[in-house]
């Protein structure tokens, strides 16, 4: 079955279970699924009973998608997200991304985890994303391409929308949130990176690195949505004074900055 017909059968599956009239999709990444307990009357759903939907298999992620209102907006919240390093296809990660966009979303917000490389941000500091990078070694646009679901050569010159940055910085700055900006790389993982990597990726200009993120956010551009992305910082990483990594300490800072985000995105989704 071709991909148009998969996302018709789980959109369908979905406003069956009356999951329609979406306005804003959310990924909630590494350690950050609360946000999706503030979702009032909400419809869970396992990932595991949506067609052609993949289980997550990290423990950290929950794999439900969540319905329901969120400020003043229809929302579909992603509690817990797909990896390339999982072993899934750029297809199936972003096969969510697709199914929103069919139920109406035309906003796509992400958060997610990230290290640190940029020496003036620090660990638990949220980092609105301005830019990417993707190092990964393929993209979900690969292969022949239906022109139902978007263009063979979608634009990337803004590919986190302006407007919506703006709405976040001003946001941000009434409650005196230390924001910083910067640009996110996209990597392989799952293994953290090595000194001399996190040097290669500071000299090709990205301030933040992560295992996610850039795969669903081509998509969305291809389908013609509006992405913004406010990423935690769980890591410094000095590879002049790199201390090893507890994945432990990653969940812990990324649910403490949670409490930030759970500030921030009702009221960019009120704004928008
Ligand atoms: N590298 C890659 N992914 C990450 C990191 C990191 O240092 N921290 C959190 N996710």
């Amino acid at each position: 079955m071709d991909l148009f017909s998969k996302i018709q059968e789980a959109t369908q599956f979905l406003a069956s279970r009356g999951i329609k009239d979406v306005e804003v999709g959310i990924v909630l990444g590494t350690g950050l699924g609360k946000l999706a307990d503030l979702i009032q009357d909400p419809i869970s759903i396992d990932y595991t009973d949506i067609p052609y939907f993949s289980a997550s298999t990290v423990e950290s992620h929950k794999g439900k998608l969540i319905f329901g209102t969120l400020g003043n907006k229809k929302v579909l919240a992603m509690q817990g997200r797909l990896h390339y390093y999982e072993g899934y296809d750029m297809k199936a990660i972003s096969f969510p991304i697709r199914v929103m966009k069919f139920l109406g979303a035309s906003t796509l917000l992400l958060s997610g985890a990230a290290g640190a490389m940029n020496l003036e941000f620090k660990k638990g500091d949220l980092m609105m994303i301005t830019d990417q990078v993707n190092l990964l070694p393929t993209n979900p646009l690969i292969g022949a391409n239906d022109e139902r679901l978007g263009p063979r050569f979608p634009d990337m010159s803004e590919t986190y929308s302006k407007n919506l940055q703006e709405k976040i910085l001003s946001i941000a700055g009434s409650k005196k949130f230390n924001l910083r900006q910067g640009v996110y790389v996209a990597v392989q993982g799952p293994m953290l990176e090595s000194a001399a990597e996190y040097r290669f990726l500071r000299t090709i200009g990205a301030d933040a690195v992560g295992m996610s993120t850039a795969p669903e956010v081509i998509v969305a551009k291809h389908s013609g949505m509006n992405v913004a992305a406010v990423i935690v910082l769980t890591d410094e990483c000095d590879p002049d004074n790199l201390k090893p990594i507890e994945i432990d300490e990653i969940m812990e800072i990324a649910g403490e900055a949670e409490e930030k985000l759970i500030e921030l995105f009702p009221e960019v989704i009120d704004a928008l």
